[in-house]
């Protein structure tokens, strides 16, 4: 079983919410983290939706902190897919989200006028902007904005301007985090609670990560050699750079791990993606081999 598992009884009523608001939508907007899209993509909004046969606009949102070049490979192999359109944003710059109406619009073109509004659904898991795109969309607050996941609790549809609706969704993590690797990324980017995971565990993960994909960021942010080095000995690393002692001498590995996680989710390292269609392709072939038939 995975090491990091999250499953709040809410994820069924949940389900069943997407179901049925998905019968009375024409466009379902989901939500990524453009930092680790596929991790952070909802297999359960991408199964219903097939099912209903409702075309998908794509964000790779938070954009301005991923790796612009992991995003264009991203963006490449989604829209190589039927009715999917992808664009990468940042929820935080209205140019960005200016745009996202008319792209809407584009995969339902039969829906125009207060006739036959187009009507659109937001789904996502936690913590990937969803209540700040929405925000932006309408320009006034309607959700507490926070970097705790799943601060949207209810559903509610509103108007975007003439012949436009948007139906807000509870926050959707799928029921069961199949591999560790998700569980881990997810964690490090916060779209799991706090309470769930062990910070220490998650950096370690991370700096393993990072080390591979980004030595040069991690050598220029905390003056260490990457070469040769793991997740374990960068934390170790981190802890006496940063003065993380515990009382009774020690390493205050806990502190560490706050610290690295910090710089990573505020951008503070640079921008970084932790994982490409080709490195998520490689993970699920390795997941598939040494998994039990
Ligand atoms: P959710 O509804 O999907 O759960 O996510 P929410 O909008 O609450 O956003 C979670 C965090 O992600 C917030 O950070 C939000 O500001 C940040 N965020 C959302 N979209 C973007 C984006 O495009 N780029 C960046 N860099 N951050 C984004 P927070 O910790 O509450 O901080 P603050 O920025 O609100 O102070």
């Amino acid at each position: 079983m995975p090491a990091v598992q999250w499953f709040p009884g809410h994820m069924n009523s949940a389900r069943r919410a997407f179901a049925k608001a998905l019968a009375a939508v024409d466009v379902v907007i989901e939500v990524t983290d453009a930092r680790l899209p596929g991790a952070s993509g909802n297999p359960m909004i991408e199964e219903l939706r097939r099912f209903r046969n409702r075309p998908c606009l794509k964000l790779l949102n938070k954009a301005d902190l991923a790796d612009p070049e992991a995003t264009r490979e991203w963006m490449a192999y989604y829209n190589a897919q039927p009715d999917v359109l992808a664009v990468a944003v940042s929820a935080k710059s209205s140019s960005d989200v200016g745009r996202i109406p008319a792209l809407a619009r584009q995969l339902a073109p039969h829906r125009s006028g207060a006739e036959k509004p187009l009507r659109m659904i937001l789904a996502g898991i936690p913590n990937v902007g969803k209540s700040t795109l929405m925000n932006a969309l309408l320009k006034r607050r309607v959700a507490k904005v926070g970097d705790e996941p799943a601060v949207t609790k209810s559903q509610q549809t509103l108007d975007l301007g003439p012949g436009m609706t948007l139906t807000d969704t509870p926050g959707l993590m799928w029921p069961k985090i199949e591999h560790d690797a998700d569980g881990f990324m997810l964690a490090a980017s916060h779209a799991i609670g706090r309470n769930a995971v062990i910070d220490e565990e998650v950096a370690v993960n991370l700096g393993t990560i990072l080390l591979a994909r980004y030595p040069a960021l991690i050598e220029a942010r905390y003056r260490i050699e990457a070469a040769g080095q793991d997740g374990e000995g960068l934390l170790e690393h981190i802890a006496r750079r940063r003065g993380c002692i515990r009382k009774g001498g020690g390493l205050d590995l806990e502190k560490a791990a706050n610290v690295f996680l910090t710089d990573y989710r505020t951008g503070a390292l640079g921008r970084i993606s932790l994982e490409t269609p080709e490195s998520r392709q490689r993970m699920l072939a390795a997941t598939a081999m040494f998994s039990p038939l």
